[in-house]
């Protein structure tokens, strides 16, 4: 890593703005028009919902209550054929039973953080491990796997589903009763928009994201290898051998890391003598994106799938982006349709902070307290090619 740059970052990216009260209705208006179904029952026998939004352009995103889960998500390809582009189940049963966090609302926090532990104010925070030593997406019974209370509503920019749920005080280790609203909404320029907010009532650390897994030619029609990928970001934070950000934040530049121009996903990820990709076994990192701290909704990454001409978008508010491209996918999972998702059959854009920022104090801060209010957006857009 000689070749890297330490860069001294700036402190305090903002992470507060305005106020917002937090509060859930159970009933939405009963005039709108979203459809909701029965989608199972939970490991403790409570009812899930599953809720399909269809815009006027017949793209349609069917989305659960439980682990706020993007179930399926129905997009044109430049013929105007439709197809689902995400992996997972027709069940709540499968995402019960074994799921590599398939379409979930992942928190309280996103990736990794070093052994399952950190320090705030001078108190140490004992985590739930899940990866080895450290906690992965939120601890053992994370936001993937908890039934949030559901509104539909319809929107001016297309029909919307609001998610709440209330984490307790101490939850997966996690200090401050959290309070987290998501708001799901198929906007009607065929983008999923996901705006989080959350308050607390400690101070706290926190950093949600989204873990779909798209195929765009598809679920379950290949792998993913010739996607093409832009990401804006000229800069990643690379790992050790156990996936834990070093600290540091290093050059994209004559690395099989700079996607600043496309490539083709395959194009590179076996290359020989990279350490990072050896360490994740691909593409497994998060890039520091261009638009800095600022908390205006940028650009993040474009993927093409030339076959279908599918393109999608990822827009968000936040300082980097998880893209990994499903390597520990293997073949041991049937999804939709009987569909078996094998090596590289999906990849992530998550939108988030940097991984283990909780411990490391160059990278922005991901604190939240009393009073402050978390905000963050990102967007899935869909288009051709
Ligand atoms: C994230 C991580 C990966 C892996 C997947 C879930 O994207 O970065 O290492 O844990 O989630 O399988």
């Amino acid at each position: 890593m000689n070749r890297c740059l330490a860069l001294l970052l700036a402190l305090g990216a903002t992470l507060t703005t305005g106020c917002c009260t937090h509060c859930c209705t159970k009933n939405g208006d009963k005039n709108m028009n979203i459809k909701q179904e029965p989608f199972g029952t939970t490991k403790n026998g409570k009812p899930a919902t599953i809720y399909t939004l269809r815009n006027a352009n017949g793209v349609e995103a069917k989305i659960t209550n439980y682990g706020g889960i993007v179930v399926s998500l129905t997009v044109p390809d430049r013929d105007g054929n439709f197809a689902d582009v995400v992996l997972g189940y027709n069940t709540l049963d499968g995402y019960i039973k074994k799921t590599p966090y398939f379409g979930a609302l992942v928190g309280r926090y996103g990736n990794r953080i070093a052994n399952a532990k950190f320090t705030l104010d001078g108190q140490v925070f004992n985590l739930a491990t899940n990866n080895g030593p450290n906690a992965l997406h939120g601890g053992i019974v994370g936001f993937d796997k908890v039934l949030w209370t559901a509104r539909p509503l319809q929107t001016a920019n297309g029909p919307s589903l609001e998610l709440c749920y209330v984490s307790k005080d101490g939850e997966e280790g996690y200090p401050g009763t959290l309070t987290v609203k998501a708001v799901y909404t198929l906007t009607t320029d065929n983008g999923l928009r996901l705006d989080y907010t959350a308050t607390t009532d400690k101070a706290t650390v926190l950093n949600l994201t989204q873990h779909s897994y798209f195929n765009l030619a598809g679920q379950g029609n290949g792998d993913i290898l010739n996607h093409e990928v832009v990401l804006n970001a000229n800069a990643f934070t690379p790992v050790d051998g156990t996936l834990i950000t070093t600290g540091e934040i290093c050059p994209v530049k004559g690395t099989p890391f700079d996607f600043i121009k496309p490539h083709a996903i395959g194009e590179r990820v076996n290359q020989q003598g990279d350490e990072q990709l050896k360490f994740g076994g691909g593409y497994d990192h998060n890039w520091v994106l261009n638009k800095g701290f600022e908390k205006q909704l940028s650009l993040a990454a474009t993927v093409t799938e030339p076959k279908s001409g599918r393109v999608l978008e990822v827009w968000t508010t936040e300082p980097g982006l998880q893209f990994y491209c499903g390597n520990f996918l293997d073949g041991t999972i049937t999804g939709k349709s009987g569909k078996v998702y094998k090596h590289r059959y999906g990849f992530c854009m998550e939108p988030q902070h940097y991984p283990d920022s909780p411990n490391k104090p160059l990278f922005p801060s991901v604190v939240l307290r009393p009073g402050d209010t978390y905000t963050h957006t990102m967007i899935y857009k869909f288009a051709v090619k």
